[in-house]
């Protein structure tokens, strides 16, 4: 499958490796072609994983992940073009963190709206999927880092889309269907996305990343 990656940070790189390793056509966009970025992860797949603009990558692209600076994603889309997302899959992992003010970030926007839901709205004819966004990218493309069964969160308002990234995440990562929760319509995004202040505290009290949350019912 040719899948495009928007952004060239530890997420994009970390979810274009493990595609370009399983076999996928992969194309990692920037905002300009030929950015430092792009090419020192081109060389670390031996010239296997493709790069150009954020236009090039969503063109290019049958799926798309949004692994953009969450302040910045909307821009980095609208670089992308709303006629290269058109009826496409587009798997929303950023998080709008608002780092401006320094440490904690604060989040961009939050309670009554989201970025997910942000994104949908701007572009409406995009099958817009939050996923992946409450863990860090290492765990995100092996989950097996963490022992035991543990969750990843995803909603949108297109079923089909839903389930479609369901199962290539457990083919393409290795995300069991039954640790997927999904949580309904786009809306659910204002609830991972206020998760990162929590998960941020966390990693600070750990002093590491590679940890995730488990969703345990009773009755
Ligand atoms: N780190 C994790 O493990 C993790 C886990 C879950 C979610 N996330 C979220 O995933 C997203 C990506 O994180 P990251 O650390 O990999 O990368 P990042 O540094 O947050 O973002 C890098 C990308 O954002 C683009 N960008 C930056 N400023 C821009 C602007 N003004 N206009 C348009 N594009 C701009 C960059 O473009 P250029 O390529 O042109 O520089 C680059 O491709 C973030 O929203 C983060 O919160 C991260």
């Amino acid at each position: 499958m040719k899948v495009g990656i928007l952004g060239t940070g530890m997420v994009g790189n970390a979810i274009g490796t493990k595609l370009v390793e399983t076999g996928h056509q992969t194309m990692m966009g920037s905002r300009t072609a030929g950015s430092e970025a792009g090419r020192e992860w081109k060389k670390s797949t031996g010239g296997k994983g493709q790069i150009g603009t954020f236009t090039d990558a969503a063109a290019f692209g049958e799926i798309i992940f949004d692994c953009t600076n969450g302040a910045n994603s909307i821009a980095a889309l609208r670089q992308a073009g709303a006629q290269n997302l058109r009826g496409k899959i587009l798997v929303q992992v950023s998080n709008p963190l608002d780092f401006s003010k320094g440490m904690p970030p604060s989040l961009t926007v939050c309670n009554t709206d989201s970025l997910g839901e942000q994104i949908q709205r701007e572009f409406p004819e995009a099958r817009v999927v939050k996923a992946l966004n409450t863990m860090n990218c290492r765990v995100m493309v092996e989950p097996s880092l963490v022992p035991g069964d543990h969750n990843l969160f995803l909603c949108g308002n297109d079923a089909a889309a839903k389930a479609e990234v369901t199962k290539h995440l457990g083919a393409w990562f290795g995300w069991k269907p039954g640790n997927v929760i999904d949580l309904g319509d786009i809306t659910g995004s204002r609830g991972t996305e206020m998760f990162l202040p929590l998960w941020l505290r966390l990693f600070g009290m750990f002093g590491d990343a590679t940890f995730n949350i488990q969703v345990v019912r009773g009755g």
